[in-house]
C-alpha cells in the first residue's frame, strides 16, 4: 500500500501499443523500466516496448522520468500519476523508478488476461518507504539453495520492494562460502552426513549433503540483487554456530579436537577460540567477504554462543583474566569488538544478533534484535541502530497454519495475520530511539526447509505482510484492506511461478457427531476470507458449486467425499481444493495433528526420512516424550485399535534437555506402543509390539484387540524406549468396530 493515493475522475487505458518512454540515459533507470515491461509481460497479456523519450512527445504514453528535482525526496520514493492523457512515473533516483514500475505493474494486473487493454483509474500516488531496511534472512547453511533459486527469490523480493537479503552463510551444519585462503572450509566444512530428509536429497543416507557458493557465483548474485536494488548482507556467524569451521580447521576451536560438521539441530558448544590466531583467520575471511560483498553492513552473528568450552578451558580463562575481563560474556564482547573494529577500519559496519549486548561492543554496531522486547529495548537504550527481527512472529520456520497438510516446522502457528499485525516499534520507545530503528526483517531458518519449494511455501505470502509493515506508513495498516489485495497478488505470483502457501485461505473441516445417524461438518479458513464452495461427489469445486454458509449435516451411515475450495469475489481460486471423507469411521480416526501431546515439552512437526522418493508423512511429535492423548475417544462397540506409526532419526541432541527426555522400559527388544485408559497410569487397554515396524523404514500399521469398553474415555498412547535411539511417531490412530 503506497504512502499516499489520491483518486481523480477519469481513467487511462493501457494496451500493448501504448509506448513506454524513458527520459533518462543511465543504465539503472533503463534496467528499472525494462524490468517493469518484462515482469508485466509475465503477469499480464500486455506486451509493452521501451523507447527512448528523447524528442518524442509524451502523448498517451507511459513515461518514466529521472528528475533530481522530483517532488518526492525520500530515498526510494517516486510519484506516479495516471490521467486520461497517460501515465507518468517520476523519481530522483533509479531505485525510485524501479519501485514506481513495480507499483504501476500492480495497477495494471487486475484483469491481467485482457489483451484489448487495461483501464487504470486516474490517480496520483506519492510513495516512499517507512523503513530503509526491509529484509529477509535466508539460511543457506542448514539447507542449501541453488543460485537460480536465490535469483528467483531476489526478483520476487524486489516486487515487494524489499531491499535486504541477509545471507546466513555459515553455521554448525555447513560453511557455504568459498574462501580461497582457507580451502578446507568448503572442502570439509561444506559437507555433512545426510540427516533425516537429507537422504532424500542426496539419494542415500550414505551420500553426504554438500554445497557451497564460489566467488564467481557470489559476484553474480550480488550483481543480480543490485540491479533490483537489493543489498546482500552476508553473515559469518561467530564465535558460536562455528562447528563447520572447526571441523575444517580444528585449531580454530578450543579443544583442538576435530568435530564432524554438525548434523544435530540446536545450540551447540563448539565455539571459536577467542585468540590472536583465530582473529587473524577471521580478518582474512572478512577480507574475502568485503571483496565479494559491497554491502556497508556485514553480519558477524554472535547468537547462541554457549560458553561451556570457554569456561572449561584454562587457556581461555587465562586470556579473559589477562584482558581484565570478569566473565565470558565480556570476553565475547571483546572478541566481537575486535571484528567490528576491523570492519570499521575498512569502512564497513558490523551487525550482530542481540546477544552481543553486554554493554561493551561499539555503539556503531547494528543490533539485530530477535529477543522481544528486551533485546530491542536494550539496544535502543545503548544508542545502537536496530533491525527488528522478532522471534517467533517473524521467524518463518514456524508453520503458518495448523492444517494437517501444512509442511513441517516449529510450533506455534505464526499466521499471515500475525506477521501483518507485527509492530516494529517497541512500546515506550522515544522519538530518538525510533529514529534508530533501521527497519524490519523476517528470517527463514532452513532446518525444516530441505527444498526451495518448502522455502517458497514458508516465505510467501507471509513476506507480503512483512513488506507492507516495512514499507507502508503505520496509518495505512488495515488487515482487511490487505486481504482484499491478496487475490491479485496471488494471481501475479501464480503467473511468475511462485509456489506460495494458500494456508490462510484453505478450508478446514471440523467433524462432530450430530443428531441420530448424522455428522455435522463445519468448514472454515484461518483468515475468514473468501467464499468456500464444496462438492459431495468427489469432483473439484468451482465457483458454481454449493456455497458454504452453515454446518452441513451428512449421513454417518455411508461415506461422503467432501471437497471444498475457497474463492475470491472475482472467482479467483484462493485455496486449492481440500478433501475430507465423512462417515462414522472418520469420527473414530485421528491424525497426529489431532492428538494432543502428553507434556508439550519440545513439540515439532517433522517429516519422515522415508520413502526416499515421493511424498513423506509429517508427524507432530514431542521429541522428548513419545506420548499422545486422545481426549474423549468414543469407545462404544470398539473392538480394535489400529495405530499407523513411523520411526524418525534422532538429530536433536542440541535442542533437548537430556534430563527431561522421557524413557520407558521395553517389554520386548523392539519395544512397543501401549494404550492406557483415562490416564497414562490407567488400566492397560492394548500393547502393540514394534517388532514388525522395525523391519521396515516405512510407515507400519499395528492392530490390537481391546476389551469391550463403554462410553467416551481419554486415551493415553506412548512408545517404550528412548527417543534418542529412534523417535517413534503416530501418523494415524483408528478405533475399529471390527
Ligand atoms: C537466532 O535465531 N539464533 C538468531
Amino acid at each position: 500500500m503506497p504512502a499516499q493515493v489520491t483518486r481523480h475522475a477519469g481513467s487511462f487505458t493501457v494496451t500493448s501499443a501504448t509506448p513506454v518512454l524513458l527520459y533518462s540515459d543511465d543504465p539503472a533507470s533503463r534496467f528499472a523500466v525494462q524490468h517493469f515491461v518484462d515482469t508485466l509481460g509475465q503477469t499480464s497479456a500486455l506486451r509493452l516496448h521501451v523507447a527512448d523519450g528523447g524528442s518524442v512527445s509524451p502523448h498517451a504514453a507511459i513515461v518514466f522520468q529521472l528528475d533530481p528535482g522530483a517532488e518526492v525526496t525520500q530515498r526510494g520514493g517516486y510519484s506516479l500519476d495516471v490521467s486520461p492523457q497517460g501515465v507518468r512515473v517520476i523519481a530522483r533516483t533509479p531505485v525510485g523508478l524501479y519501485y514506481g514500475g513495480v507499483t504501476l505493474g500492480q495497477l495494471l494486473t487486475p484483469n491481467a488476461d485482457r489483451k484489448a487493454g487495461v483501464e487504470v483509474p486516474a490517480l496520483q500516488i506519492q510513495d516512499w518507504p517507512r523503513f530503509q531496511w526491509r529484509g529477509l534472512m535466508l539460511d543457506s547453511a542448514r539447507h542449501f539453495q541453488s543460485i537460480a533459486d536465490i535469483e528467483k527469490l531476489l526478483d520476487w523480493m524486489s516486487l515487494l520492494k524489499l531491499n535486504v537479503l541477509h545471507w546466513h552463510l555459515t553455521d554448525d551444519q555447513g560453511w557455504r562460502l568459498q574462501i580461497p585462503k582457507y580451502p578446507l572450509l568448503t572442502k570439509i566444512g561444506a559437507c555433512r552426513k545426510a540427516v533425516g530428509p537429507d537422504a532424500a536429497l542426496t539419494g542415500s543416507p550414505d551420500k553426504p549433503y554438500c554445497g557451497f557458493y564460489t566467488d564467481a557465483e557470489v559476484r553474480q548474485i550480488v550483481q543480480y540483487a543490485a540491479q533490483r536494488h537489493i543489498t546482500i548482507v552476508p553473515e559469518i556467524d561467530m564465535p558460536g554456530h562455528a562447528q563447520a569451521a572447526i571441523a575444517s580447521y580444528p585449531w580454530l576451536g578450543v579443544t583442538g579436537e576435530r568435530p564432524p560438521v554438525g548434523t544435530d539441530w540446536g545450540i551447540n558448544t563448539w565455539l571459536l577460540k577467542p585468540d590472536a590466531r583465530t582473529l587473524k583467520f577471521v580478518d582474512a575471511v572478512m577480507d574475502e567477504v568485503m571483496a565479494l560483498f559491497p554491502s556497508k553492513y556485514i553480519h558477524i552473528g554472535g547468537d547462541e554462543a554457549a560458553k561451556d568450552q570457554w569456561n572449561a578451558s584454562p587457556a581461555v580463562r587465562a586470556h579473559m583474566h589477562a584482558l581484565g575481563l570478569k566473565n565470558m560474556d565480556q570476553l565475547q564482547d571483546w572478541f566481537m569488538t575486535q571484528v567490528a573494529e576491523y570492519l570499521a577500519k575498512h569502512g564497513r559496519t558490523a551487525v550482530g544478533w542481540d546477544e552481543i549486548l553486554h554493554g561493551n561492543v561499539p555503539a556503531s554496531t547494528v543490533v539485530m534484535s530477535w529477543h522481544a522486547p528486551k533485546g530491542a529495548e536494550q539496544a535502543l537504550q545503548l544508542g545502537h541502530d536496530v533491525v527488528m527481527s522478532t522471534s517467533p512472529t517473524l521467524y518463518l520456520d514456524h508453520y503458518q497454519s495448523d492444517l494437517h497438510d501444512e509442511p513441517p516446522g516449529r510450533p506455534d502457528v505464526e499466521s499471515l495475520e500475525d506477521v501483518y499485525d507485527y509492530d516494529p516499534v517497541p512500546s515506550g520507545a522515544t522519538a530518538t530511539q525510533v529514529a534508530h530503528i533501521l527497519g524490519v526483517q523476517a528470517n527463514l531458518w532452513t532446518e525444516y526447509m530441505p527444498t526451495f519449494a518448502r522455502a517458497e511455501h514458508a516465505v510467501f505470502p507471509r513476506i507480503a505482510a512483512l513488506a507492507e509493515v516495512a514499507w507502508s506508513p503505520a496509518a495505512t495498516h488495515d488487515w482487511h484492506g490487505f486481504l482484499d489485495r491478496m487475490p491479485v497478488e496471488f494471481a501475479r505470483w501464480r503467473a511468475l511461478g511462485v509456489d506460495y502457501a494458500d494456508s490462510a485461505f484453505a478450508p478446514a473441516f471440523a467433524l462432530q457427531a450430530g443428531a441420530q445417524g448424522t455428522i455435522d461438518v463445519a468448514l472454515s479458513n484461518q483468515a475468514g476470507f473468501g467464499a468456500i464452495h464444496y462438492t459431495t461427489d468427489g469432483s473439484a469445486p468451482t465457483l458454481a458449486s454449493m456455497p458454504y454458509s452453515k454446518p452441513l449435516s451428512l449421513p454417518a451411515g455411508r461415506t461422503t467425499t467432501l471437497r471444498a475450495a475457497t474463492f475470491a469475489s472475482d472467482g479467483f481460486e484462493l485455496a486449492a481444493p481440500r478433501t475430507q471423507t465423512v462417515d462414522a469411521a472418520a469420527l473414530r480416526t485421528r491424525n497426529s495433528d489431532q492428538l494432543d501431546s502428553c507434556t508439550n515439552q519440545v513439540v515439532l512437526r517433522l517429516e519422515d526420512d522415508r520413502p526416499l522418493q515421493g511424498k513423506r508423512p509429517v508427524y507432530k511429535v514431542d521429541i522428548e516424550n513419545m506420548c499422545w492423548l486422545w481426549k474423549a475417544a468414543p469407545l462404544d462397540e470398539v473392538r480394535k485399535i489400529a495405530l499407523t506409526v513411523g520411526n524418525l532419526p534422532w538429530n536433536f541432541a542440541l535442542w533437548t534437555d537430556n534430563a527431561k527426555v522421557v524413557k520407558r522400559p521395553k517389554a520386548t527388544p523392539a519395544g512397543e506402543f501401549q494404550i492406557h485408559l483415562d490416564t497414562c497410569k490407567g488400566p492397560l487397554l492394548a500393547t502393540l509390539p514394534l517388532a514388525a515396524a522395525t523391519k521396515t523404514k516405512l510407515q507400519t500399521t499395528l492392530v490390537a484387540t481391546i476389551p469391550a469398553t463403554q462410553g467416551t474415555h481419554d486415551l493415553c498412547i506412548f512408545a517404550s524406549g528412548d527417543p534418542r535411539d529412534g523417535l517413534w511417531a503416530i501418523g494415524k490412530m483408528q478405533l475399529l468396530k471390527r
